[in-house]
């Protein structure tokens, strides 16, 4: 038993906030966050919750994989910035698609890897036959923890949602998945408030996004290139056996390391962070599905799916598409 990606849909607000947009914002230009980022701008929500992003990514998704959503018995939803502290954003998106056959739902919390995952262990449930058919999520409202007066990150988020539909085939679809986590590395990105801890800075509204980019700059670069041997070496890989990378999209500068690594020409990279921003969790699977939509990926494609992010984490997985 496999599971194999059947439907992808993605989902950006409406509002465009543009790197001339910050510049009357804070001390920054447009060139300097191109030259460092490759962002040109990103999209932020004006309200709209992210279960709200998610249900129009999610509903994208069903259309392209031909499913209703009570085929779903499975949604496991990647964010760092949910709806609420409880109900789950997974429980939040089942009620709003209308499914009530009782299957699980759930989040899972691994910020910019959250989405590789989400996907890893939404792989398991079905190879192990506890699922069917599932909806595999990433979607943030990060804007709402971005100290919009911090240049050095301020700069570099956005909000958004992608979504893959996972089902049960006998041909091999996710071919490997490859999930870490290193917990000492809290200081060189984190938020800097939460429920139990430092709860009146989040009531005051003054939880946000803190990062040491540089450092964490250099850990990300040496780190994905550690998984990308990893995940060829799991599947008795070269790197040319490799069709697409679709990596996080948090700096062009990162991706571009990678896709050297691989020695991939940078037409075969997915990038999307000049137009998103770094979307955290939904980076990736709004990559994805943004290629799959303008026909660059095509079916029986090899594709390298990596990311990295707060905790720290990071992750892989190497699909058959
Ligand atoms: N505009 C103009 N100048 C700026 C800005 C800005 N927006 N931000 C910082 N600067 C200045 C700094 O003050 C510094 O000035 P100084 O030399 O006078 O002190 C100078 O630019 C260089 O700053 P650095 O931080 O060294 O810049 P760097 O080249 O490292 O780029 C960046 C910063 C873009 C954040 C980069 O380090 C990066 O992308 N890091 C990794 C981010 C990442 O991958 N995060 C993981 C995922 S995110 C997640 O998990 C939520």
């Amino acid at each position: 038993m496999f599971s194999k990606i059947i439907g992808t849909g993605g989902y950006l607000p409406e509002k465009v906030l543009s790197n001339h947009d910050l510049e009357k914002m804070v001390d920054t230009s447009h060139q300097w966050i191109v030259e460092r980022t490759g962002i040109h701008q990103r999209h932020i929500t004006e309200g709209q919750t992210t279960s709200e992003l998610a249900e129009k990514a999610a509903r994208q998704a069903l259309e392209m994989a031909n499913k209703t959503p009570d085929d779903i018995d499975l949604i496991i939803f990647a964010t760092t910035t949910p709806d609420l502290v409880f109900p789950s954003s997974a429980c939040l998106l089942q009620r709003r698609l209308g499914i009530k056959n009782g299957g699980a739902a759930f989040d899972i919390q691994a910020v910019c890897t959250g989405f590789v995952y989400a996907l890893a262990t939404a792989d398991k449930f079905i190879r192990s036959g506890s699922s069917k058919c599932a909806l595999v999520v990433g979607a943030e409202t990060l804007s709402n923890i971005v100290d919009w007066s911090d240049r050095s990150t301020c700069i570099l988020f956005g909000d958004g949602a992608g979504v893959v539909v996972l089902e049960a085939t006998d041909e091999p679809g996710i071919l490997s998945t490859h999930i870490h986590a290193d917990g000492s590395y809290e200081d060189l990105l984190k938020v800097n408030a939460g429920i139990s801890q430092d709860y009146q800075r989040l009531k005051e509204g003054e939880a946000f996004i803190q990062m040491k980019g540089n450092e964490v700059f250099k850990v990300a670069v040496n780190t994905l290139g550690r998984i990308v041997d990893e995940t060829l070496a799991a599947n008795n890989m070269q790197r040319d056996d490799i069709d697409w990378l679709v990596p996080h999209q948090a700096n062009i500068r990162i991706i571009n390391a990678t896709a050297k690594k691989l020695k991939l020409p940078t037409e075969n990279v997915v990038v999307t962070v000049d137009q998103h921003g770094n979307t955290s969790g939904a980076s990736i699977p709004l990559a994805l599905d943004t290629a799959v939509r303008d026909g660059r990926i095509k079916k029986g494609e090899t594709l390298l799916l990596e990311g990295f992010g707060g905790g720290f984490t990071w992750g892989s997985a190497l699909i058959r598409f």
